[in-house]
């Protein structure tokens, strides 16, 4: 199994925060954001991983990481994306690395509390297909929302005015080999990305998507309000008292 974790973009929505640097290196708590990302992955026992970024602070990622040995690792992979067109753009980026392996992908800005390693192995005997998390939120409408019918995931709808459910769909998924050709046969949406949720409702149309909730808390940082939260509690994870 390979690990992706996706750390490009402009991070408009934290300007001026991204003026001068990467919203991926920007600290949570004590460490730049993309550490806990990476950190999941190998605790999930992932050793082969690629970082993709972009923009103008590549380079950065490079001093930071190096070959991941501060994880463990022997080495780390990077790759370049040029221009800013969405999740699924960055992913097709990996197929090199990627291969005929199965990939799990995370969003280099959204950390989980709890581990990913079980989900992981069973995903690895999954026979084919896909596989996301959702958790409950209380502003779905900031997310990809996901309709379910028991235990079939019948729809993702990217952030709806009138959300469906509450489940939000977060920033790690699983997929096989397939999802390269998936992501060739996607075309821009409305904001003029390739949308990761088009890769899901593809896999969903299919009937081989299966879906987990995750345990404990779940963060993003794609807001000013969600990169304090992220913050606070991952300080509270280390016994700070905010
Ligand atoms: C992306 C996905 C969305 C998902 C979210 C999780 O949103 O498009 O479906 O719920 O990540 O962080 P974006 O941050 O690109 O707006």
């Amino acid at each position: 199994m390979k690990g992706v974790v996706l750390a490009g973009g402009l991070g408009t929505r934290l300007a001026p925060l991204t003026r001068v640097t990467n919203k991926h290196l920007l600290p949570v708590y004590n460490k730049p954001m993309i550490f806990y990302p990476i950190q999941t992955l190998v605790d999930a026992g992932i050793t082969e991983i690629m970082i993709v970024t972009g923009g103008n602070n590549a380079g950065e990622f490079l001093r930071l990481i190096g070959n991941g040995e501060e994880f463990g690792l022997r080495h780390m992979n990077y790759t370049y994306q040029k221009k800013e067109g969405g999740i699924a753009e960055a992913l097709a980026l990996t197929k090199h690395f990627v291969g005929n392996d199965k990939v799990v992908v995370i969003l280099g800005d959204n950390f989980v509390q709890g581990s990913i390693r079980q989900a992981t192995e069973d995903f690895a005997k999954q026979p084919e297909g896909g596989k996301i998390f959702l958790k409950e939120v209380d502003h779905p409408q900031e997310f990809g929302v996901a309709v379910l019918d028991g235990d079939k995931v019948t729809e993702i709808i990217e952030k709806p005015e009138t959300p469906p459910t509450n489940y939000a769909v977060i920033g790690i998924y699983m997929y096989d080999a397939r999802v390269f050709d998936i992501c060739d046969t996607l075309k821009p949406s409305g904001r003029g990305e390739l949308e990761i949720t088009d890769v899901n409702n593809d896999y969903i149309r299919r009937g081989v998507m299966t879906y987990e909730f995750i345990d404990g808390w779940w963060a993003d940082c794609g807001s000013f309000e969600a990169l304090l939260r992220s913050n606070n509690l991952v300080a509270r994870e280390h016994g700070v008292d905010i």
